[in-house]
């Protein structure tokens, strides 16, 4: 039966709010540079990527061999190898990051998740749902992790394996836990490397710190057990991924033999989409390392020239080091919901990617109603100001 008109302008009107959008969005992390349009013909086959990319599958329609070149990316980027290590296309950065805490406490099944207060709202779903016992680590005024504070929770909690989960970026302030500060505070309290677990949510920022000059600490090489990145946030895919890699030495542990797909599997979902690593697949695949380091620094610069911007009018705008995300204060709520803005408590934000970079125009018209706004708050606090004799 063909659909109705009244359904059929229904999909219509949805079509017109996507093409008015697609571009627009600077409150969340999402790239929408891409072109994807020599993989439409794919959308008409049920291709199911279940179980393991790395075993032999019952089920001929999957896309495990783009997969696995999407993995081995991944593991170049984060400075690790198949031999060592596993990872699989997830669903986005929250499938990853439960995937890691899965991991953790696997191995250390009693104990203690550690995060900062400026960690993603689904860690506290994870922990709660995965049933391990967390400690909430207070941050500094710019996001990152309190050492201090950490180190006091740590020896309080002495008898517990510490999990840590880092930030590579934080969602509102885009900053970036110390992995050092963090593995001398657990020496310094006196755990070695085998009693403990970091995992690394770089679900923005695993797509931009790999390719800065001179980058913070964030991968395989410098002690993370696991890390987890969105696809759809700084690569762009029209359907929401990600990927996680984790030290096979933990993945191995929860791999199991499925006799209904005739294959092992380490995975969390059961069906998987076989089309979202043929989305990163053409990203990498397409594009340069120079290129892609180019997009990095294009976007870099741009947040930098936002925060010039918005501090010349007086706007007390920030932003850290290796970070496309400009903090400022939030301004009237008709305005960040007029341009979807994200903000928390005090403050909002805007995020530079790559669709933002080649075409300003709309970034330029909401810096210009921040500021419009901005000098008339000042204006008013000066009219409403006694004059002092
Ligand atoms: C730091 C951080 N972690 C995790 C997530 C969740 O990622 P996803 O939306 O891909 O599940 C986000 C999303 O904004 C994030 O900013």
């Amino acid at each position: 039966m063909p659909l109705s008109y009244d359904d059929t302008q229904r999909l219509r009107d949805l079509y017109k709010v996507c093409v008015e959008s697609q571009h627009q969005m600077l409150g969340y992390p999402v790239a929408t540079d891409y072109d994807y349009r020599d993989l439409w013909s794919f959308f008409q086959f049920s291709i199911n990527n279940v179980g393991d990319w790395a075993e032999p599958s019952n089920y001929p329609m999957n896309t495990f061999e783009f997969e696995q070149d999407v993995v081995e990316y991944f593991c170049r980027l984060y400075h690790t190898t198949l031999d060592e290590a596993w990872g699989y296309v997830t669903n986005g950065g929250t499938e990853g990051n439960m995937y890691g805490c899965y991991l953790a406490r696997e191995r250390f099944p009693s104990g203690m998740v550690y995060f900062s207060q400026e960690t993603h709202y689904s860690v506290m779903k994870i922990v709660r749902f995965l049933n391990i016992d967390y400690q909430v680590v207070a941050s500094n005024s710019r996001g990152e992790m309190d050492y201090d504070a950490l180190e006091c929770l740590l020896k309080e909690n002495i008898d517990k394996s510490p999990i840590i989960f880092a930030n590579i970026g934080t969602t509102m302030l885009g900053a970036i836990d110390d992995l050092q500060q963090i593995q001398r505070r657990l020496e310094k309290v006196g755990f070695d490397r085998e009693q403990y677990y970091i995992h690394a949510d770089a679900a923005c920022h695993g797509m931009i710190v790999p390719y800065v000059d001179n980058p913070p600490m964030f991968s395989f090489k410098h002690g993370i057990d696991s890390i987890s990145v969105s696809g759809h946030k700084m690569l762009g895919s029209p359907i929401p991924c990600g990927m996680v890699l984790a030290l096979k030495k933990h993945t191995d542990k929860v791999s199991h033999q499925i006799e209904y797909i005739a294959a092992p599997d380490k995975t969390l979902s059961g069906s998987r989409s076989g089309l979202t690593p043929l989305f990163l697949w053409k990203f990498i695949r397409s594009t340069s390392e120079q290129s892609k380091k180019q997009r990095v620094a294009d976007c870099l610069q741009l947040a930098q020239e936002v925060v010039i911007k918005l501090n010349q009018h007086g706007i007390s705008a920030w932003r850290h080091n290796n970070s496309p995300i400009v903090v400022f204060p939030k301004p009237s709520e008709q305005l960040w919901r007029k341009h979807h803005l994200a903000v928390a408590k005090n403050t909002a934000h805007i995020i530079i990617a790559g669709q933002t970079t080649a075409n300003p125009n709309r970034l330029h018209q909401v810096l210009d109603e921040l500021i419009k706004e901005h000098r008339s708050l000042m204006t008013e606090k000066c009219v409403g100001e006694p004059v002092m004799a």
